[in-house]
């Protein structure tokens, strides 16, 4: 069975509510053209509700950018999982390269994340990705298998089919550089072959693996054609629906 490309938008933090509504509007104006690819959009939390109410009915996946890895209590300014699934998510990003430079993601808890989001039933986008200096030190594979193995820590085969990764080198995320499609495929190819040893070689074969770092339309078809990249997780290009929508078209198989 071939991948079902998915390509996603990271909205990050951008768009109000109202905002959030008439890039949606923007989406969906183009979006049934799009036959054999997953859509989804990334709007900040606060446009989440929003967002799902707009999207009833349509083909396009709402996600949310983090999640906590706890169910509930004291934990002030975090939202659940459940809460995702409660306003319609269907995917939460975890381990996005922002969060752990900024934020104090780890390995843990970003595997910590992905498992109770796949407890309460949502799919999980896991990112992994090298910054420069980890490329240039020949180190880049053994940074996204490290992030690879603590990511998946509480993942079992049977909840593999509610995964999806994303690589984003750090140097290519909003900078204008976007890996060479077989830079990309390269190590695309290894996480598929890491994947494999971790959950089986029938389950890997399953599992979509996204290109992330300045996707634009000009150059989305050249990676998305590699046979290791399923589609993408988009940035800046994200935020226009006219670009979002160029780049969805270049992953119809
Ligand atoms: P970019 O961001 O497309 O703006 O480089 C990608 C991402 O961080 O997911």
């Amino acid at each position: 069975m071939p991948r079902v490309p998915f390509v996603c938008g990271n909205w990050k933090m951008h768009k109000t509510v109202g905002e959030t509504v008439a890039l949606i509007d923007g989406i969906l104006a183009g979006a049934s053209t799009l036959e054999g690819v997953e859509v989804g959009v990334t709007p900040p939390f606060t446009a989440l509700h929003a967002a799902s109410k707009r999207l009833i009915g349509s083909r396009v996946v709402l996600c949310a950018q983090d999640v906590y890895y706890e169910a509930q209590g004291a934990y002030t300014g975090e939202i659940s999982a459940a809460m995702l699934a409660d306003v319609g998510c269907r995917y939460t990003i975890v381990g996005h390269s922002e969060r752990r430079a900024r934020f104090g993601e780890t390995n843990e808890s970003a595997g910590k994340k992905v498992g109770a989001a796949l407890k309460a039933g949502l799919r999980v986008i896991l990112c992994v990705g090298e910054t420069l200096e980890q490329r240039e030190a020949g180190a880049a594979i053994q940074i996204v298998s490290a992030q690879l193995e603590a990511g998946l820590a509480e993942v079992t085969p049977e909840r593999a089919a509610d995964l999806v990764l994303a690589y984003e080198p750090v140097w290519a995320i909003g900078t204008g550089k976007t890996a060479t499609p077989s830079q990309a495929q390269e190590v695309h190819a290894h996480l598929r072959s890491r994947l494999g040893a971790l959950l089986g070689a029938d389950v890997a074969d399953t599992i979509r693996i996204q290109y992330g770092g300045s996707v634009k339309p000009e150059n989305a078809r050249d990676l998305f054609t590699q046979p290791d990249i399923d589609g993408g997780l988009i940035g800046g290009a994200a935020l226009v629906a006219k670009d979002f929508l160029a780049i969805c078209r270049a992953a119809v198989p």
